[in-house]
């Protein structure tokens, strides 16, 4: 928290409640991953990152997280014979870090959700749900752009959505809409919804958080768990 000083400076002051504990799920570059921990460090979200599992090895993802001093494991889905044995490693390898909640950020994988992680787990998309899932839904990258660009829309978006036990799907947090350009390429589309991203997805989980207090432990117990 910023507080004022006597002396006019701003200075930050430990919060009476406990950050928001997140633990967030790469798959690749960690875009999504940087942008969460600078929207920390500029005060845009009251949070921290307390830990990071990527599906893949040696991912760009990986770097960000080890320089920014989160802890950082890494979660094959090969060595699992189904995505219930794949999602519970991963509950596994963040459980002792006690998150709060699990922030998808550009995570690949299906993620099987027990009843303890329901209604705790976010993911963003980079085009609307459900008003884009004739052409971008189940797709990543570049082929959700091309897919709405294909099927003629004039405009698409991000949403973040809670994540269920279905691929792109769970009820809406948070969606903004930006337009599809005459003459735009995939990667033109998708540079202008991702600069979207940086602003959407912090303000959706803040909003998602003081939607649901009950997420956040607080110091001293509670049931969670
Ligand atoms: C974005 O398209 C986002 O909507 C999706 O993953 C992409 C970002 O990946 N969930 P990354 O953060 O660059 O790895």
């Amino acid at each position: 928290m910023r507080v004022l000083r006597d002396d006019g400076m701003a200075v930050s002051e430990p919060s009476e409640t406990p950050n928001v504990r997140l633990a967030v799920l790469i798959s690749g570059t960690g875009r999504t991953l940087a942008n969460l921990i600078e929207s920390i460090a500029a005060e845009a979200l009251e949070a921290e990152v307390v830990a990071v599992v990527s599906s893949r090895a040696g991912v760009r993802g990986i770097e960000i997280a080890e320089v920014a001093g989160i802890p950082v494991s890494v979660v094959t889905r090969k060595p699992y014979s189904d995505d219930a044995s794949f999602s519970d490693a991963i509950y596994a390898a963040i459980t002792p870090y006690e998150p709060d909640l699990i922030i998808c950020a550009g995570f690949l994988k299906r993620l099987v959700v027990p009843p303890e992680w329901e209604g705790r787990i976010l993911n963003i998309h980079p085009c609307l749900i459900p008003e884009s899932n004739a052409a971008g839904l189940g797709y990543y990258g570049d082929r959700v752009h091309q897919a709405v660009i294909d099927c003629g829309a004039t405009t698409s978006g991000a949403t973040v959505h809670v994540v269920d036990n279905e691929y792109d799907h769970g009820p809406v947090v948070m969606k903004e809409t930006v337009p599809v350009l005459p003459g735009d390429t995939a990667s033109d589309l998708a540079a202008r919804v991702f600069a979207l991203e940086c602003e959407l997805y912090p303000r959706a989980i803040a909003h998602y958080l003081t939607q649901h207090p009950d997420l956040i432990r607080r110091s001293g117990g509670g049931d969670w768990g």
